[in-house]
């Protein structure tokens, strides 16, 4: 009897050791539903909790859509009382994923990433998972070849970029009778909404034979690269008649380029985008942009359920699909005062 007794402690800080070197080797996030073995379930379980630590990597900062999402999330978790890890990657897909990696080394419950390409970020989605860390995205997909929603990562949360680029081209088609001469500025090479914007626009414009891709060049979704690459193609094709930029800054990068030129832009030339940002709105209503489809930034709310419905055991979808408005002459004066 006295020999048991003086085992039994012995006895449970191995198994106390045993369950530390599972957790380790899992990430520390006992909490996420590790497995008897020590693996974590795919996508990683989230555990209920009245607060979580939430990592947010945003992927740069550098226009006001960016501002806007990254004050949204901000806003809900404050609203909450849940803990923000922040970290704006610049730019850069190297710094993301050193973000990620911070992140997870501080052990928070749940990733919010908004991945710079769909590729980039990846190898951070999966490190994440091995560290029984549920990763949800916001704003921008990865490679569903490279990993997939409801095993790598919990779910998508952003808008249909296909129709967007969809809804722009059929207006185009409307307004100018299905004749264009058309330059594209495409977003980031790379990004889930660069490719999927120019897929839903250059598709649906082939089915008018009168609508005419001219050229089609990377702006960056950057208002002073999409202003240099407009101004470049410009003196290339100056028979041009409308300009299609997948983000708002880089059309109104366009429009002063066109200006610059002595163009009139919505006079001779066309302008028409994505986003729905005060800019682009004030130039739909003083007649120099014809539309923006807007792209809603603010992801806070939907975000933060996410997080809750995932926690209570919902089954969500693979995609939680964004509904976005678009703007025209006929309703940017309305919407103006809840632009960003
Ligand atoms: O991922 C969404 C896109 O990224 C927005 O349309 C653009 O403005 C931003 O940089």
């Amino acid at each position: 009897m006295k020999r048991n007794k003086m085992l039994r402690p012995g006895i449970s800080l191995l198994i106390g050791m045993l369950v530390f070197v599972l957790l380790a080797a899992c990430g520390g996030s006992s909490t996420n539903g590790t497995t008897a073995g020590g693996s974590c379930s795919s996508p990683p379980k989230l555990a209920k909790k009245a607060n979580y630590k939430v990592g947010f990597s945003q992927n740069a900062s550098n226009n006001p859509w960016r501002l806007a999402e990254t004050a949204s999330i901000k806003a809900e978790a404050q609203k909450r009382g849940d803990t923000l890890v922040y970290a704006d990657a610049a730019n850069s897909g190297d710094k993301q994923v050193s973000d990620v990696q911070s992140m997870i080394a501080q052990k928070v419950d749940v990733i919010l990433l908004a991945p710079i390409t769909e590729k980039a970020l990846v190898p951070a989605v999966l490190q994440a998972k091995t560290a029984c860390i549920p990763v949800i995205l916001i704003d921008r997909d990865v490679d569903h070849t490279l990993a997939q929603p409801n095993k790598d990562y919990v779910t998508f949360i952003g808008s249909d970029f296909v129709q967007q680029g969809k809804r722009v081209a059929d207006w185009l088609i409307q307004n100018t009778g299905g004749k264009a001469k058309i330059i594209e500025l495409e977003g980031t090479t790379g990004a889930s909404p660069a490719i999927n914007r120019k897929k839903g626009f250059d598709d649906e414009i082939k089915t008018s034979p009168g609508m005419v891709l001219l050229a089609s060049q990377d702006g960056d979704f950057n208002r002073d690269t999409g202003r240099k690459v407009m101004a470049t193609l410009l003196q290339a094709h100056p028979d041009v008649t409308a300009v299609y930029a997948h983000n708002d800054e880089m059309a109104i990068g366009a429009i002063a380029a066109l200006q610059a030129a002595g163009r009139h832009p919505g006079k001779d030339v066309i302008v028409v985008s994505i986003d729905g940002e005060r800019d682009a709105l004030n130039a739909i209503i003083n007649g120099q942009e014809g539309t923006s489809v807007q792209s809603s930034p603010f992801f806070g709310p939907i975000s933060f359920d996410t997080i809750d419905q995932y926690a209570n055991g919902t089954k969500l979808p693979d995609w939680i699909v964004v509904q976005d408005k678009q703007f025209t002459k006929d309703n940017a004066q309305q919407n103006l005062a809840n632009s960003f």
